[in-house]
């Protein structure tokens, strides 16, 4: 049941020293007229309003919001999530002009890109104002700028008033949140309010596009809207207006040899990832399969033997591995069906620390559209790349 805002009218705000404090819970029936929306919602823009932090659905993963023109309030979801300080914060709104007045050099591709991908799950890098404090940019002079597409969440955007800096809604380092369930299970007494909209639509983050290099617009996350959209629109509108710069094209960081507007080549998964820490990550040690998924599956299990193994696969590769009964298997689709990989993964890595899983074996896919982003998380949740009998360490 939704407890009403005078229930909780007097109850504290932010972080308790123990972290303790008494979280509401508020459900959104997905058939909910948008008066009743409003009404259910208003609560949460309450403490919003007034510094507090709210976790809410949006179509990639669940965010933890704050008041972002308030550095007390967003100090507090650092504090609430154990994130380190000078990671920047993407900045939530409901229109494209709110984002017009919070950020500075407002272009014309910037206004082509918003219009066409606004609202959903794309991040824009633009250089800010003085009206966002260096508590939200983590100290950078650039802002990440977002129109969430959930219909929740923009109401209760709307509803507080202000612009909502919101990280994924989840302990630093675990997967993110696709479910308010694990909103709760990572933040429950160290936040005042979760909205509960079901299960999130994408199941993984936004792309992070920055706008800010001279060299051309620059994918700093793959996400939602993939390398692939983006290419083909900049082609579409014609940009660079002048076909003699050469050196202006769309990059993908850490990916320098993918060329706009090419760029889905399935065998240019990145070798060397470069993750100095993990991210994303169950408790349980993350192994990737790639080459010969057959021997790198065999060699894991007599590496093994004893342990709880759980596999995250297609339906054609378990029809290849036939893992037996004791194995805690996932099937997300067909392996050319990345958004359905992409949605399941977090719930998946999740579910397996649940059944007390020690190792946890996931299939890579093709990096085209979202396995991209799929591929992305993988490699910075994994621990291990398993290729037919070679095993190779990620962490050092
Ligand atoms: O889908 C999403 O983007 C979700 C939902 C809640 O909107 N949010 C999210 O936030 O994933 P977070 O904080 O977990 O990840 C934001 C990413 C981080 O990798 C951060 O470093 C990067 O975006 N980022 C944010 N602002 C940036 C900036 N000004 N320059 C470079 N990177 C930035
Ligand atoms: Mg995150």
């Amino acid at each position: 049941m939704t407890k009403t805002k005078d229930d909780h009218a007097s109850f504290e705000l932010g972080l308790g020293l123990a972290g303790n404090l008494d979280t509401l819970y508020i459900p959104i029936d997905p058939a909910t007229d948008p008066e009743q929306l409003e009404a259910s919602l208003r609560p949460a823009a309450d403490i919003l309003k007034a510094g507090g932090l709210v976790a809410f659905p949006t179509e990639t993963v669940y965010g933890l919001g704050a008041n972002a023109l308030s550095p007390d309030a967003v100090r507090k979801i650092y504090q609430a999530k154990g994130r380190p300080s000078d990671n920047p914060m993407i900045v939530h709104v409901s229109t494209i002009d709110e984002i017009k007045s919070l950020v500075a050099g407002w272009s014309e591709l910037a206004d082509l890109i918003a219009r066409r991908f606004m609202p959903g799950p794309l991040t824009l890098v633009l250089k800010k104002t003085d009206r966002i404090s260096d508590v939200v940019s983590g100290g950078l002079d650039t802002i990440g700028m977002r129109i969430p597409e959930n219909l929740v969440a923009r109401y209760l955007i709307r509803l507080a008033g202000v612009p909502v800096a919101a990280p994924s809604a989840n302990r630093s380092g675990r997967p993110s949140p696709t479910e308010a369930t694990h909103v709760l299970s990572d933040l429950k007494g160290r936040i005042d309010c979760v909205v509960d909209g079901g299960s999130t639509t994408l199941g993984l983050e936004s792309t992070v596009l920055d706008l800010t290099s001279a060299k051309g617009p620059r994918i700093l996350r793959p996400g939602g809207v993939s390398f692939e959209a983006l290419a083909q629109f900049l082609e579409e509108i014609g940009f660079p207006h002048d076909k003699s710069d050469d050196s202006w094209r769309l990059w993908l960081e850490g990916e320098s040899n993918i060329d706009f507007p090419a760029g889905n080549n399935p065998q240019d998964i990145p070798k060397s990832p470069g993750m100095k820490y993990r991210h994303y990550a169950p408790r349980a040690s993350v192994y990737l399969l790639e080459g010969d998924m057959k021997q790198g599956w065999n060699h894991i299990l007599v590496r093994h033997a004893g342990a709880k193994v759980a596999l995250y696969a297609s339906e054609e590769l378990r029809e290849l591995l036939d893992p037996g009964q004791d194995i805690v298997l996932r099937v997300f689709g067909r392996k050319d069906q990345a958004d359905l990989a992409a949605h399941d993964l977090f719930s998946a890595l999740r579910d397996f620390d649940d059944k007390a899983c020690d190792i946890i074996v996931v299939e890579t896919i093709d990096l085209s559209e979202l396995g991209r982003a799929y591929m992305n998380r993988l490699t910075k949740a994994a621990s291990f790349i398993v290729n037919g009998d070679q095993i190779r360490d990620l962490r050092s």
